[in-house]
C-alpha cells in the first residue's frame, strides 16, 4: 500500500512538472492583431505570419538569472523568408539580449539557428548552426541558462553556446538589468533565407509556429529572497567535462557561423572574449 502511494506520488509530482506552464499565466501576447493565440487550457501557443502582420508574445515577468526553457515546433513546409525568434531582452539603448532566431528555408532545406548576444547595447556576437533534427516535425526544447558567471544555449539539454562572464578582461556581462521572454514570428525576406535571395511564398501563408511548455525556473524580479539563497542548481552551474564534450562536438559539426573566427571582419583582431 504504502509503495503504491509513494509511486502515485512520484507519477503526479513528474505530471506537475510537464504540465507546469500556463501561457495564460505566464504571458502576455502583445501584437499581431489575433494572430497570436493561446489555446485550449492555455498549454498550447501559436504564433502566425501572413502578408499583413507576424505576431508576437512576452512574459508578464521580468527575471535577474535564471533557467528558461520553451518548446518550439517550427513553421513546418516551406518557411523561407519567416524568422522564429524567441530571446530574452532587457528594455533601452543599452540594453542587454541573448537570442534565438530561427530562419526558414525551403521544403526540405535547413533551418538556420542564429545565436546571439547583447550586453550594453552591444550585440555583434553571432554564431550559427544548423540542427541535427527537423524542427518541424516534433516540439524541442531550447533552453537559456543565465547566472552570473555563463549564458548558456541548450536545444534538448544539449549545451551549444556558453558565454562566459569575462568581465575581467573587460567584456560586460548581463547581471544587473532584468529581462523579459519575447517571441515572434514575422517576415525578414530581405535576408532570412541564403541571404535574400529566397522570398517568402506568400501562397503558403498563414505560416504557424507552435510553443508549449514554457517553464522560468528564474530569480523573479522584486521576490525579497536574494536569489543566490534559493540555492538553485543552475545558480552555480556550468559545463562539467560531458556537458563540454557535448559542446564541442556540436561546435564542431553543426556550427556554420563564428563571429570568433570571423578575420575579415574583425580585422583589427577578433573580440576579447574569443581569444585562447
Ligand atoms: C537554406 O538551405 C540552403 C541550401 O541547403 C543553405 O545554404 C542555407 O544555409 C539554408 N538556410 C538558410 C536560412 O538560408
Amino acid at each position: 500500500m504504502a509503495s503504491t502511494l509513494v509511486i502515485f506520488l512520484v507519477l503526479l509530482s513528474e505530471l506537475v512538472v510537464v504540465f507546469g506552464g500556463n501561457f495564460y499565466e505566464d504571458v502576455d501576447i502583445t501584437w499581431g492583431g489575433g494572430r497570436g493565440k493561446i489555446v485550449g487550457k492555455g498549454d498550447v501557443l501559436t504564433l502566425s505570419l501572413d502578408k499583413a502582420s507576424g505576431s508576437g508574445f512576452q512574459s508578464k515577468s521580468e527575471y535577474l538569472y535564471g533557467k528558461i526553457d520553451m518548446q518550439i515546433k517550427l513553421v513546418p513546409g516551406n518557411s523561407a523568408g519567416t524568422v522564429t525568434t524567441y530571446y530574452l531582452s532587457s528594455q533601452g539603448a543599452t540594453h542587454d539580449e541573448i537570442d534565438f532566431e530561427f530562419l526558414g528555408n525551403l521544403s526540405g532545406d535547413p533551418y538556420v539557428m542564429h545565436t546571439n548576444v547583447f550586453t550594453q547595447g552591444k550585440g555583434n556576437r553571432e554564431q550559427q548552426f544548423y540542427l541535427w533534427f527537423d524542427p518541424t516535425k516534433n516540439f524541442h526544447t531550447y533552453s537559456i541558462l543565465w547566472n552570473p558567471q555563463h549564458v548558456i544555449f541548450f536545444v534538448d539539454g544539449i549545451p551549444i553556446r556558453d558565454f562566459k562572464n569575462e568581465e575581467a578582461r573587460g567584456v560586460p556581462f548581463p547581471n544587473n538589468q532584468p529581462m523579459r521572454m519575447y517571441s515572434s514570428l514575422w517576415d525578414a525576406e530581405d535576408w532570412a533565407t541564403r541571404g535574400g535571395l529566397v522570398k517568402t511564398d506568400w501562397s503558403k501563408a498563414p505560416f504557424v509556429a507552435t510553443y508549449q511548455n514554457f517553464n522560468a525556473d528564474a530569480c523573479p524580479l522584486g521576490s525579497s529572497t536574494t536569489c543566490s539563497s534559493l540555492r538553485k542548481d543552475w545558480y552555480r552551474q556550468e559545463l562539467d567535462s560531458i556537458g563540454q564534450k557535448k559542446l564541442q562536438s556540436v561546435q564542431k559539426n553543426y556550427m556554420i557561423y563564428n563571429y570568433c573566427t570571423d578575420y575579415k571582419r574583425f580585422t583589427q583582431g577578433v573580440p576579447p572574449e574569443c581569444r585562447n
